[in-house]
């Protein structure tokens, strides 16, 4: 069986085996730290053990959850943001059916997911309530915390809206609440409403939760086998303490960006050839963004979802500023294929492509663009994904996890916090009036 595998030969001018033994020390001395559990924001690293140690009773718990949301909703709305938000997304997306809620249900076998608390829009949940109509729903509200502000505005709205359709009783046993241990207002009002609720570990930083139940309960809900993606993080994990650092994948990806951005690549570009890989390329950027850019130190993460963005960063990635470096996701078997027939004339001169698979053309364009990119002095990276599978995505999720903790430890930060997303926090409750926030000093220009 094949496995996800980082593959840095394709970047051989920049990246050799000498480049890549001057970085071991570094980095096995960071994977030292990580494993021994005793460098910065070490209380933040239950997300080690999940793959291996899932609390049972919760697992099952969202099992049954999922399948009776799954039973009586034709709509399912999750609610959340950042961490709380991008890994369930990522999930669902990389699995799911390309057009997920326009495709005829038989396809897609599963309510409709549509996402909201990721944004402060009157119109998006306008919109929002009007795709949802007469039918029946359920909502997930997602916090950590669980006082983030456009969670807990979103989940109002929606809760309103399951309050007057189906009453307060019925309201409840809809909404599914996933949180912090600790008390907080979500917490509070689950509590005194009496809905089901799941837990993000205290021991899992905001932005490592993907395989709590913040990503897992949606994931179910759409019909991914959770456990599979349990078994592939399984995997992953053990490949990522046991295997060597010549052959550690995690190990190999966080030497060469190091190694990059010490010498002036200060920006990855993660690129993906699937539409499906998108939201995943999403969820990375959010989990080396957050875990990584601390003290004027990290490498600016920043996505490309190919071809489309050859026409829109192309000609900056071979042209412009010589600052990036690029890892492309490389899925190797895509699934169900179309192939070019011949036509009589060749009207559109795309003769030439018969019997060529569109999977194949897009591979050309793959192995094209790299070489375009590498000749500009753009070191390309390969993560070689087997097929497209709960499994594989297991193993994406860990190995990007460990090699992003791997790679904060190298930089000498704490992986796990992220006081500076908190600033906006305390500005924007000033200016609303939140009692705590009226000394705060307000000198911004108010476009109300
Ligand atoms: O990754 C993180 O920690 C953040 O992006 C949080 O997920 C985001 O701020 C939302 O926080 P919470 O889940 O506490 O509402």
């Amino acid at each position: 069986m094949e496995h996800v595998c980082f593959e840095y030969t394709t970047a051989r001018k920049y990246i050799g085996e000498e480049v890549l033994l001057a970085q071991k020390k570094v980095t096995e001395k960071a994977k030292g730290v990580l494993l021994t559990r005793s460098g910065k924001g070490c209380d933040y690293l239950g997300w080690l053990d999940l793959p291996e140690s899932y609390n049972k009773e919760e697992f099952v718990r969202i099992q049954r959850a999922a399948n009776r949301i799954r039973g009586n909703s034709k709509v399912f709305v999750v609610i959340g943001i950042g961490g709380s938000y991008v890994g369930a997304r990522a999930g669902i997306e990389f699995l799911g059916h390309n057009f997920f809620n326009s495709v005829d249900e038989k396809y897609r076998n599963s309510p409709e997911i549509y996402f909201a608390g990721n944004n402060i829009s009157a119109s998006y949940l306008n919109d929002l309530l009007q795709t949802i109509g007469e039918r029946d729903f359920s909502i997930n509200i997602i916090s950590k915390s669980g006082e983030t502000l456009e969670i807990l505005l979103a989940a109002r709205v929606l809760k309103n809206a399951l309050v007057a359709k189906y009453g307060k009783k019925e309201a409840a046993r809809r909404i599914y609440v996933t949180t912090g241990k600790q008390e907080n207002a979500l917490r509070k009002m689950a509590m005194a409403e009496d809905l089901e609720t799941f837990v993000i570990p205290d021991e899992v930083g905001g932005n490592y939760t993907i395989l709590t139940a913040a990503g897992l309960l949606p994931m179910a809900v759409s019909g991914i086998n959770i456990e599979e993606v349990l078994k592939g993080a399984e995997k992953m994990h053990e490949h990522c303490y046991e295997a060597p650092y010549e052959q550690n994948s995690a190990m190999l990806y966080a030497a060469a960006r190091n190694y990059l951005a010490e010498n002036g690549k200060n920006i990855e570009i993660l690129s993906t050839y699937e539409p499906y890989a998108e939201r995943l390329a999403e969820w990375w950027k959010q989990l080396f963004g957050e875990t990584e850019g601390k003290e004027k130190k990290g490498i600016f993460p920043a996505c490309a979802s190919m071809t489309n963005d050859i026409y829109t960063l192309g000609q900056f990635i071979q042209d412009g500023a010589r600052i990036i470096f690029e890892t492309v996701i490389n899925i190797k078997y895509t699934g169900r294929d179309i192939f070019c027939k011949a036509e009589a004339g060749n009207p559109d001169d795309l003769n030439y492509l018969v019997g060529k698979s569109v999977s194949y053309i897009n591979k050309c364009a793959m192995e094209g663009t790299n070489l375009s990119h590498t000749d500009c002095d753009v070191p390309v990276f390969i993560i070689d994904v087997p097929e497209r599978s709960a499994f594989a995505l297991g193993e994406l999720i860990f190995f990007f996890e460990f090699s992003c903790a791997i790679s904060s430890y190298i930089l000498d930060i704490n992986p796990f916090t992220q006081p500076r997303v908190e600033d906006h926090k305390k500005n924007m409750f000033a200016l609303l009036g939140k009692p705590g926030f009226e000394n705060r000093r307000i000198d911004m220009e108010k476009r109300l």
